[in-house]
C-alpha cells in the first residue's frame, strides 16, 4: 500500500500571490503595493484592530469551541438562530469541514472549471470524482452543471460572485438551477465578496431565501479587512451546521479571530468606506482600461480580471508590473493564462498601477 494516496500525491502545490517581502527581497524594490489577492487595501477594520489589541493578553487561553459571542451577533443580525451558524479559520476552513463531514465514498462533487482555487484544492484533496463544468462568456454555465447531476452527485460549489472572473449569477438564474437539484445535495454558496455585490438587484442574497440542502459562506477576509486573522462564518440548516460542529477543528477559528469579527460586524463605517473606496476604484480603474483598449471582465467584485492576447504577453506584463512594485495576479495557476487579475486598491494605488501599465505597454511596443 503506497504511503501518500495517489489523489494527494499527484496535486500540484496551492501557489498563492507573492507576498511583499518576497518581492522586497527579490527585486529590492521598497515602495511595493499589493494588488493580487483581493485584500482590503485600507487596512483591518479600526474597531476590529482594537478589540485585537484588547484581547491580545488573553490568548494563553484557548478560545470558545462554540464560538458563542460570534454566532450570537451573526445570527441576531442575519434574523436567524445561532443553530443556523458556524465560525471557521476563514470561509475556505468551513469548506473543508463540509468536505469531511458529508462526503461518502461514491460521492460526487460538481463545479465550474477555473473557478475559485481554494475550492479546487480542497475538493481535489478529497479524492471524489468531480464534475468541473466549463464556464460560458466567463459565468458559471449553470445549465451544463444541472445536466452533470446524477445519483451520485452530493455536493455542487458555487462562488458568486466569482473569483477570478467576477461575473456573478442572477437570481431568476439560480432559483432555475435550484429547480433542478434533488434536496440530497448540498449546495455551497460562497459568497466570499457579498458585501460588493450586494447593492445589485438581481443579485440573489441567498440569506433572504433560505433552502434546507444550501450553505451560505460569508467571511471577514474581504470588505472587513481580516484576511490574516482567518474568519469566517456560513449559515445553514440546523442539522448541516451540528454535524459541521462535530467535525471542526475543535478550537477553530482562533480567538483573537472570533474577537476581531464580532468587532468588525459594528464597523459599519469602515464597512461603508471600503465600498465607497471600491466603487471608485472600479469606476477609475475600468475607464482607464477601456482608454487603453485593454480588455477586462465587468466585475461586480473588489477586481478585475483583464484579458490578454496570449499567455505570453500576460506573463510578460506581470513580470514587468512586479518589477516597478506592483503586484498583481497572471490566473495561470487558476487556469486563465492569457489574463491578470488586479484587485482594486487606494486611488493612490490604483493610479499608480495603471501608470505602470501604460509603461510596460509603451516598453512592450518599442521593444517588438
Ligand atoms: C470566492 C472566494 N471564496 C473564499 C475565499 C477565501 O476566503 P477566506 O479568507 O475566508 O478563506 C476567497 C478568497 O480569495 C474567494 O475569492
Amino acid at each position: 500500500m503506497p504511503l501518500v494516496p495517489s489523489y494527494i500525491k499527484n496535486l500540484a502545490n496551492y501557489v498563492a500571490g507573492k507576498p511583499i517581502e518576497e518581492v522586497q527581497r527579490e527585486l529590492g524594490l521598497s515602495k511595493i503595493i499589493k494588488l493580487s489577492s483581493n485584500e482590503n487595501s485600507l487596512g483591518p477594520s479600526p474597531r476590529a484592530l482594537a478589540a485585537i489589541r484588547l484581547a491580545m493578553d488573553k490568548i494563553h487561553r484557548y478560545p470558545d469551541a462554540n464560538g458563542y459571542m460570534l454566532r450570537k451577533k451573526l445570527a441576531d443580525k442575519f434574523d436567524v438562530k445561532i443553530e443556523n451558524v458556524v465560525l471557521g479559520a476563514g470561509s475556505e476552513g468551513i469548506m473543508s469541514s463540509i468536505m469531511r463531514t458529508f462526503l461518502l465514498s461514491d460521492d460526487e462533487i460538481i463545479s465550474a472549471e477555473n473557478s475559485f482555487i481554494g475550492f479546487r484544492v480542497l475538493a481535489n484533496t478529497t479524492g471524489k470524482t468531480i464534475h468541473w463544468v466549463p464556464m460560458k462568456n466567463y459565468r458559471y454555465d449553470l445549465e451544463s452543471m444541472a445536466a452533470k447531476i446524477n445519483e451520485y452527485t452530493k455536493l455542487i460549489y458555487i462562488a458568486n460572485p466569482d473569483n477570478p472572473m467576477g461575473t456573478y449569477i442572477k437570481r431568476d438564474e439560480f432559483d432555475e438551477f435550484y429547480a433542478h437539484v434533488p434536496e440530497r445535495v448540498l449546495i455551497i454558496l460562497d459568497e466570499a465578496y457579498f458585501e460588493y455585490a450586494s447593492l445589485i438587484q438581481d443579485y440573489p442574497d441567498s440569506m433572504t431565501y433560505r433552502y434546507d440542502n444550501v450553505i451560505t459562506l460569508r467571511t471577514f477576509s474581504k470588505a472587513y479587512g481580516l484576511a490574516g486573522a482567518r474568519i469566517g462564518y456560513g449559515f445553514a440548516h440546523d442539522e448541516l451546521i451540528s454535524n459541521l460542529m462535530k467535525v471542526k477543528v475543535p478550537f477553530e477559528p482562533s480567538y483573537l479571530g472570533q474577537v476581531a469579527g464580532y468587532a468588525a460586524l459594528d464597523d459599519s463605517q469602515f464597512l461603508d468606506e471600503t465600498i465607497k473606496l471600491n466603487k471608485i476604484g472600479m469606476e477609475y480603474l475600468t475607464s482607464e482600461l477601456s482608454n487603453l483598449n485593454v480588455q477586462y471582465i465587468k466585475s461586480v467584485a473588489n477586481f478585475i480580471t483583464t484579458v490578454w492576447e496570449s499567455n505570453e504577453q500576460a506573463a510578460k506584463l506581470t513580470q514587468a508590473l512586479l518589477e516597478k512594485g506592483v503586484i498583481v495576479r497572471h490566473l495561470t495557476a487558476f487556469g486563465w493564462p492569457k489574463c491578470i487579475r488586479i484587485s482594486v486598491g487606494l486611488i493612490k494605488e490604483n493610479v499608480r498601477c495603471i501608470e505602470s501599465l501604460k509603461h510596460a505597454l509603451f516598453d512592450s511596443i518599442e521593444k517588438g
